[in-house]
């Protein structure tokens, strides 16, 4: 089942995007406006290809479908179609992809704001606010309503336990508040210090005030996610900093349609160190999807004790693991360092001070 998706994943869309992306990074000087324009279509194309193609596979796991099971118990795909038309990708791919645009228009943003800040490629920094601001605009929304909020309507019809672990729904209840902020405490079942919308949650999951929610105490307890106060944790952090950027961004927009946004050195200042937060909200979102998945490594059908391949010792894995850890440490360091070269650098290299370039963008000479 995994191997399917996650092959396709390889030989359709990370080749597309990886020679695509050379062509982008090497061909600046080789190749016309045009075929660098295509390129970076390409490029586009093979990388939201490759989120599909992944996020099928993860959605399987989610919400397994298409598959029958063979009498020594192994799964086989049973419809290809089946496999990659889940309809758990339909709001957990929408609302993946308005991360990435999300992020993307925090860092065009932030980019813009540095730079206009310290009086550096002046035009450039403008059309990076401004193209920023509008994308970053919308995809905020569109991460609110429909795709988190359709997000959370299919998990509570789909993993109800999940739901109400990372809403802090210990007990179910008729016309549920939801929590806005406290602590779950696992000794008493309740939330500590809470803040709590009344009848928010039955209206946001039922759009009826008075709904019935089961809460974690409708479950036998060998069934809840093994770290409820981590998975309500994460959930929270995501949604917090989802209402947070969205506001940002609002008010960004305001300030830019007004014609104050360039010269508000305060929210350029907000806009510049907003940067890593949408990274922090996706990896909370994933946290989110992961923790609540558990005990399950394939939802109803394989638990992740089971997953243990009796092949691979523990300490295999665990020097496997370190191995990744190490990797991905030196990537991410380097990915630091050329990023702040590039940044450095400029959109133009060699211009520093004060943009040569007209507020159109085009290059003067
Ligand atoms: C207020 C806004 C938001 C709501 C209501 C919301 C809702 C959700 C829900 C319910 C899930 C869990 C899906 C599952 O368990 O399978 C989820 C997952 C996720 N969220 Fe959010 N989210 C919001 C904001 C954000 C923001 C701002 C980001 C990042 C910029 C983000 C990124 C993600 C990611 C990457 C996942 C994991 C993938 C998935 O299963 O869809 N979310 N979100």
């Amino acid at each position: 089942m995994i191997g399917q998706t996650l092959a396709m994943e390889g030989i359709f869309a990370f080749f597309l995007e990886s020679s695509f992306l050379g062509v982008l990074l090497y061909g600046e000087e080789r190749f016309s406006p045009q075929v660098q324009w295509f390129a970076a279509l390409m490029l586009f194309l093979g990388s939201w290809l490759s989120g599909y193609f992944i996020l099928a596979t993860n959605a399987w796991m989610q919400h397994p479908v298409a598959y029958t099971v063979a009498p020594d118990g192994r799964l086989f795909v049973n419809s290809l179609s089946g496999l990659l038309t889940n309809p758990w990708l339909l709001w957990q791919y929408t609302h993946n992809m308005t991360a990435t645009v999300v992020t993307a228009a925090f860092v065009m943003v932030a980019l813009g704001a540095l730079y206009l800040l310290s009086g550096q490629h002046v035009a450039h920094a403008k059309t990076f606010l401004r193209t920023g601001v509008v994308a970053g605009a919308i995809a905020c929304t569109l991460m609110i309503f429909p795709t988190g909020d359709g997000n959370a309507k299919q998990v509570f019809a789909h993993q109800p336990l999940k739901g109400a672990a990372f809403e802090g729904l210990f007990h179910t209840e008729r016309g549920a508040g939801l929590i806005l902020v406290g602590q779950p405490n696992m000794e008493t079942l309740t939330i500590d210090n809470p803040l709590v919308v009344p009848r928010a949650l039955s209206f946001l999951v039922y759009e009826d005030l008075w709904a019935e929610l089961k809460g974690l105490d409708a479950f036998p307890r060998e069934q809840w996610p093994d770290n409820v106060p981590l998975l309500y944790y994460t959930y929270h952090i995501m949604v917090g900093l989802g209402t947070i950027l969205a506001s940002v961004m609002a008010l960004s927009l305001l300030m830019l349609w007004r014609g104050w946004l360039f010269k508000s050195k305060w929210l350029l200042w907000l806009l510049m160190l907003s940067a890593p937060f949408p990274y922090i909200a996706t990896t909370a979102g994933w946290m989110t999807a992961e923790l609540g998945r558990q005990p399950w490594l394939v939802y109803g059908v394989l638990r992740t004790a089971e997953g243990a391949s009796p092949l691979v010792h523990a300490g295999n894995a665990l020097f496997t693991l370190l191995g990744f850890l190490g990797m991905y440490l030196l990537l991410g360091l380097l990915f630091l360092f050329f990023i702040s070269q590039t940044i450095r650098e400029g959109p133009v290299p060699g211009v520093r001070k004060t943009s040569r370039l007209p507020v159109d963008g085009s290059v003067e000479a």
